[in-house]
C-alpha cells in the first residue's frame, strides 16, 4: 500500500515532539519536516533531504503544523498542474481550511484564501476570467514594449550612471518591471518611486503591508473607473471591453492580479539574470567565447533559480496518487519549481548549461500557465541587454559570497546587487536602441510613448548615444558580438 499523509493519517501525540535543541528540531508532528522556522533557513537543502528520504512527493508541514505535499519530481508536478480533473487551484476544497485548522490570520492566508480571479478558478469560470485576461494580452505590441523596455531603462541608468557605481536591486530591478507594468496597464503617471515602494512593501509582509497594498489597490481602482468611462489602448481598457463583462470589482482583482504576479516575478529573475552574468563561472566563460546570449542566460536563470520557487497550492479532488503517494481528497500539495527543475531524473548534472531549453517549471503548466511569460522574458532580456550595453564595463563590487538572499516559501529574493563602472554621461531617452528588435507579430499599433523619469532632475544635455570604450577584454568581445543578436 502507497503511504498517506502521516498527520491525515491519526492524531498526534505533541508528547512525541522533539524539544528546541535537538537534532530533530525542524521537525513537527509525526517527525515530519517543517518547511519553515529553525532548520528550514536552507529550503533547497531541505528539499533534497526530502526528496533522498520520500521520493519526487513528500509529506510536509507549513506553518503552524498545516500538513501539505510538496512536490519534488519534474514530472510529478507537470502531471500536477495538468491533470485539472484530480487536482485544482480551488482552495475552498482543502482539508484542513474546511476543518477550520486554518485560522484568519494564518501567514500564508493571503495565498491560500480563495478569491474571485482566473489563478483560483477552474472549469468555465477560469475560462471566462484567464480568456479576459490573456485576450488583453494579445493586443499588446512586442516591439512597442521592448522599445518600452528599452527606453526605461536607459531612464533608469540615467539616475545612477554618473555616480559609477550602483546597487542594482534597488535602483533597476525593483523599478523596471513596474515602470513597464505600470505603462501597459495604462497608468504611467502612477509610476514613480512611492508606487515601487509600496509594491515592494505589500509583498514583504511587513507591518505596513496592508496601508502599501491599498495604496498600490488605490490606484488600480481609479484606473478601472477611469477606463470603463473613457476607453484606451490598453491593457485594462481590453480587459474591460472583453465579451466575458467582467465587472469592476472583477477588473480591478485582476489588474491586482497581474500587476503582483507580474512585478515580484519580474524583479526575481532580473535580479537573478543579472547576478548570474556578472558572477557566474559557466557563463563568464562562454561569453568569452562568445557563444552566449542574454535569453539564453535569463532562461538558465528560470532552471536555476526560479522566480517562484513554491506555488500554493493544488488540492487534491480526489483520492489518488502521485509519485508513489497516496494522495486523499482535500489534501494540499505545492506546487514547486525549485525542486522540480533539479529533479536528478530531468538534470543529472546541476552545472550543465541548459542552451535554452525552456521545459523547466518556472511558468507553471497547464490551464494555468503564466500568461504573461513572454513580457516577464522580454523585461528580462532587453533590460539586461541594454543595461550591460550602456555599463560595458560594470563589475560585481563585492565578494560574490557577501551577496544576501531573503527566503521564503514561495521565493528566494536577492537582497542587493552592488556594481561598480567608469562614470557615464547620461543618454537621450527619446533615441531609439541602436540594435533591431524584434520584428511585430501583429498589426503594427501606435508605440508607447517614453517613459518618464520619476525623480526631478534637471534635464540632461541629450547627447549621441555613446559607444562603450575600447576595452580589450572578454565583455568588449562579447558586446561585439551581442549587439548583432
Ligand atoms: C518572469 C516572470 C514570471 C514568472 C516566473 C511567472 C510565473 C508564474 C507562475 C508559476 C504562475 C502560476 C502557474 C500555476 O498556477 O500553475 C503564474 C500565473 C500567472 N501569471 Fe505569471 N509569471 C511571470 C510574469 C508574469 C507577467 C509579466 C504577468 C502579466 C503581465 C503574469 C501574469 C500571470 C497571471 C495572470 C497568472 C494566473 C494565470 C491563471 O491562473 O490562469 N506573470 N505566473
Amino acid at each position: 500500500m502507497t503511504p498517506e499523509h502521516p498527520t491525515t493519517a491519526g492524531p498526534h501525540d505533541l508528547a512525541l515532539d522533539p524539544p528546541p535543541g535537538c537534532p530533530a528540531h525542524g521537525r513537527g508532528p509525526g517527525g515530519l519536516t517543517r518547511l519553515y522556522g529553525p532548520g528550514a533557513e536552507d529550503l533547497s537543502e531541505l528539499y533534497e533531504q526530502l526528496r533522498e528520504q520520500h521520493g519526487p512527493v513528500a509529506p510536509v508541514l507549513l506553518h503552524e503544523d498545516v500538513p501539505m505535499w510538496v512536490v519534488l519530481g519534474h514530472a510529478e508536478n507537470l502531471h500536477m498542474v495538468r491533470t485539472s480533473s484530480q487536482f485544482t487551484r480551488d482552495s475552498r476544497v482543502w482539508t484542513p481550511l474546511r476543518e477550520g485548522m486554518i485560522k484568519p490570520d494564518h501567514p500564508l492566508m493571503p495565498h491560500i484564501a480563495w478569491q474571485p480571479i482566473c489563478s483560483h478558478a477552474e472549469g468555465d469560470e477560469h475560462k471566462r476570467l484567464r480568456g479576459a485576461v490573456t485576450s488583453a494580452m494579445t493586443t499588446i505590441d512586442d516591439r512597442s514594449v521592448r522599445r518600452y523596455i528599452y527606453r526605461a531603462t536607459q531612464v533608469l541608468v540615467n539616475r545612477f550612471c554618473e555616480a559609477g557605481r550602483a546597487e542594482l536591486v534597488g535602483q533597476f530591478a525593483e523599478h523596471l518591471p513596474m515602470a513597464v507594468m505600470c505603462q501597459l496597464l495604462g497608468m504611467p503617471d502612477e509610476y514613480n518611486d512611492r508606487m515601487v515602494a509600496a509594491a515592494r512593501d505589500a509583498l514583504k509582509g511587513s507591518e505596513t503591508a496592508l496601508a502599501s497594498h491599498e495604496y498600490v489597490v488605490g490606484a488600480l481602482s481609479r484606473l478601472t473607473t477611469r477606463r470603463r468611462a473613457e476607453p484606451a489602448d490598453d491593457f485594462t481598457s481590453h480587459l474591460i471591453a472583453h465579451p466575458a463583462g467582467l465587472t469592476d470589482d472583477e477588473v480591478r482583482e485582476h489588474l491586482r492580479l497581474v500587476l503582483f504576479a507580474a512585478y515580484e516575478a519580474t524583479v526575481n529573475l532580473l535580479s537573478n539574470a543579472l547576478r548570474m552574468v556578472l558572477t557566474d563561472p559557466r557563463f563568464l566563460a562562454r561569453l568569452n567565447g562568445g557563444e552566449m546570449t542574454v535569453p539564453e542566460a535569463v532562461e538558465q536563470s528560470l532552471w536555476d533559480e526560479p522566480p517562484f520557487s513554491t506555488i500554493l497550492g493544488y488540492f487534491a479532488t480526489q483520492d489518488t496518487e502521485l509519485g508513489g503517494q497516496r494522495i486523499r481528497k482535500g489534501d494540499g500539495l505545492l506546487f514547486a519549481p525549485a525542486p522540480g527543475n533539479v529533479d536528478p531524473r530531468v538534470r543529472p548534472d546541476l552545472a550543465a548549461h541548459m542552451r535554452g531549453n525552456r521545459s523547466h517549471l518556472a511558468f507553471g503548466g497547464g490551464p494555468h500557465e503564466c500568461p504573461g511569460q513572454d513580457i516577464g522574458r522580454a523585461i528580462a532580456d532587453v533590460g539586461v541587454d541594454a543595461l550591460l550595453t550602456r555599463l560595458s564595463d560594470v563589475q560585481l563590487a563585492c565578494d560574490e559570497d557577501e551577496l544576501r538572499w531573503t527566503t521564503s516559501i514561495a521565493s528566494r529574493h536577492l537582497v542587493a546587487l552592488p556594481v561598480h563602472f567608469e562614470p557615464k554621461p547620461q543618454q537621450d531617452v527619446t533615441l531609439r536602441p541602436s540594435h533591431a528588435s524584434v520584428p511585430p507579430q501583429r498589426a503594427p499599433r501606435p508605440s508607447l510613448p517614453d517613459p518618464q523619469p520619476t525623480a526631478p532632475a534637471p534635464a540632461p544635455e541629450p547627447v549621441a548615444i555613446v559607444q562603450p570604450p575600447r576595452r580589450p577584454n572578454a565583455w568588449r568581445r562579447f558586446l561585439a558580438w551581442w549587439r548583432g543578436y
